[in-house]
């Protein structure tokens, strides 16, 4: 009996399923979170540990979520209950989908904020704020951003309504095929500014230091960070992937896609740290300047190059892009979720959810600024001095995701029967048996691992 509804919408071809996976894979997390946490967590033993999760955790999990999205063909929540009902599983399995509509909710909402401030560079660009200058200024240009929640608000509303409004529009179509042509000509841009980076003087230190591990500055709390990371630039433990699995085909491979995925995200990450961490040791700047490390050094790169001011414009409008894919990857579980279980059509299902969306992100926008020193869970010391906009990504990145995705590998690894996963796999014997070493031992085991420690 085939539990497959084929009424349901398909992926034109794999193309443009990889595509629209990178999309969402490929943001803000590659290009503004990861060289801040390396920066954050001394280096190269987190740009290690980070590597070892993305490919022992988060390549099986990537793999187990198309798996189970292909096999349910619906949304995450439905999915789950499919596939419990039929293998007579527990009903609470379904939670997975339900902490995955509250994560992409939280993720989204400062997420959004930080599109906004790439926003505000495109604008500063624009008028050629960058040139000349130095380490100072542009510390107070980014300073000034912050310290004034009007703007903060103001970009961080245009970029919800941008997000909404392809949403709004269905018009995905339209924004992957652009991406097409932009995620590889930010992955240029890229290059060509890590080629600047080598002009720099400080190439092989800014390298050495992704890439020497130095394993007495990784603390506990860097390596749950790293794991966190992993699902964050993935895209995991969200449902996001297992909404896109059910628009798969039969006959895509799901382990070749995702290692191209992997790789792909992967590889803008690490060029993104090549082009970052010379400028900041060329300049003296500080690697561990948390947040506004991207906003702190790249405009310093701009400002002295020849041609910077075009670099910098096409660096954040290309930005902006990846930023963009993600968000509209981000706001869809939970449109889906209200247009299924509210009267709301689509459009008013939309507007609700970019508007729920948008109201969190002012705690965000006010975290920078007046509410700088509210530290809402100060009275333990494990989150002392973190502000909202700590504690959403602590949140998300370090407790919901991380669970989601255990959750998530433990039902694969144990609940799912052998035969049916190697029917959705296909590859060698000899990769599906290291696929499902990893998804029943080494994710669970390394996730649990790390939690407790940190704990
Ligand atoms: N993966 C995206 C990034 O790296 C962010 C994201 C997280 C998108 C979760 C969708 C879901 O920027």
């Amino acid at each position: 009996m085939s539990y497959k509804s084929h009424s349901h919408a398909q992926w034109s071809s794999r193309m443009a399923f990889v595509l629209a996976a990178v999309g969402s894979s490929v943001g803000l997390g590659n290009i503004w979170k990861f060289p801040y946490m390396t920066g954050e967590s001394g280096g190269g033993a987190f740009v290690l540990v980070y590597l070892i999760c993305i490919f022992l955790v988060g390549l099986p999990m990537l793999m187990s979520e198309w798996l189970l999205g292909r096999l349910g063909q619906k949304n995450p929540i439905s999915t789950m209950g499919d596939i419990t009902r039929r293998l007579k599983r527990s009903r609470a399995w379904v939670l997975i989908g339900v902490a995955g509509i509250l994560g992409a909710y939280l993720i989204l909402s400062f997420y959004s904020v930080i599109g906004g401030w790439a926003l505000a560079y495109i604008q500063m660009a624009v008028v050629d704020t960058f040139s000349g200058l130095d380490n100072d200024s542009v510390g107070t240009l980014f300073g000034n951003l912050l310290a004034s929640p009007v703007e903060l608000l103001l970009w961080h509303s245009l970029f919800m309504i941008m997000t909404i409004g392809v949403v709004v529009g269905g018009v995905a179509g339209g924004l992957e095929r652009a991406a097409k042509t932009l995620m590889p000509a930010l992955a240029v841009l890229l290059v060509l500014l890590v080629g600047y980076a080598a002009t720099t003087g400080a190439f092989a230190e800014g390298a050495a230091y992704l890439f020497t591990p130095d394993f007495s500055k990784i603390t506990r709390d860097g390596i749950l960070a790293a794991l966190g990371h992993a699902f964050f630039t993935l895209s995991l433990g969200m449902g996001i992937m297992m909404a896109y699995g059910s628009y798969l085909s039969d006959d895509v491979n799901i382990g070749r896609s995702a290692l191209i995925v992997v790789v792909m995200d992967t590889v803008i990450a690490l060029l993104a740290g090549l082009a970052i961490f010379p400028i900041v040791f060329a300049n003296g700047l500080d690697a561990a300047a948390g947040p506004g490390l991207i906003f702190q050094t790249l405009p310093l790169a701009f400002g002295n190059m020849a041609g910077g001011w075009l670099f910098g414009l096409l660096f954040f409008v290309l930005l902006v892009f990846a930023a963009w894919t993600s968000a509209i990857s981000l706001l869809e579980p939970l449109v889906e979720w209200i247009e299924e279980r509210s009267p709301l059509s689509r459009v008013g299902s939309t507007i609700v959810a970019g508007l729920a969306t948008w109201a969190l992100g002012l705690a965000t926008v006010l975290s920078f600024n007046i509410w700088g020193d509210f530290a809402p869970l100060g009275m333990f010391d494990k989150f002392a001095g973190m502000t909202i906009f700590d504690l959403l990504d602590y949140v998300t990145s370090k407790l919901l995701l991380p669970l989601t995705g255990l959750a998530t590998v433990l039902f694969v690894g144990w609940f799912m029967g052998r035969d049916e996963l190697r029917s959705q796999l296909n590859m060698s014997d000899g990769a599906f048996a290291l696929w499902r070493v990893a998804v029943r031992f080494i994710a669970p085991i390394g996730v649990v691992i790390v939690f407790v420690s940190s704990l």
